[in-house]
């Protein structure tokens, strides 16, 4: 059991196990593991501790997310092109009930214009776009001022 209240699940949706696959012009070109070793530092600088899951399964996001309350105190979410069309994990996340923040590598109000809308609005603190890698760690940042963590180790 810990009282910490510093535990972050960070949730990756479908396509992210390739990512060193997809287009480097909006994606960078690291791959997931990369990506997740520089948030496990940016988290642990902050005093956060990160969790990570990822699924190509809709059903399995969305199950995560129903467990993820006993997992972790804040959600950090990149659900992908599920962003834009899956009420289903919206509304899982709804009932998951904590602080999250929306989180996408490229700049989604500046590519396709079905990639502007988003399940998660009004349910998260902020939505991070287009800042590379480095937005997890602005997100990060909002989360653990939410959980009153103050970090910088
Ligand atoms: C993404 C943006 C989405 O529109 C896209 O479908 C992704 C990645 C991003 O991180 O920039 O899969 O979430």
């Amino acid at each position: 059991m810990t009282s910490a209240h510093n535990r972050v699940a960070v949730l990756h949706g479908v396509n992210f196990d390739i990512l060193e696959r997809r287009d480097p012009d909006a994606y960078g070109g690291l791959s997931l593991r990369e990506l997740e070793q520089k948030i496990q530092r940016w988290a642990h600088d902050l005093g956060l501790e990160a969790i990570f899951f990822q699924t190509n399964a809709e059903g399995e996001f969305v199950e995560y997310l129903h467990r993820v309350p006993e997992l972790a105190d804040a959600a950090l979410v990149n659900a992908g092109a599920w962003t834009h069309y899956s009420r289903a994990i919206g509304d899982a996340l709804q009932v998951a009930d904590l602080p999250a923040v929306e989180i996408h590598l490229s700049d989604v109000d500046s590519r396709e214009d079905w990639r502007r809308v988003s399940v998660f609005d009004g349910l998260v603190l902020e939505k991070v776009s287009g800042r590379g890698p480095d937005g997890y760690r602005d997100a990060l940042a909002t989360l653990a001022r939410a959980l009153g963590v103050d970090g910088e180790r």
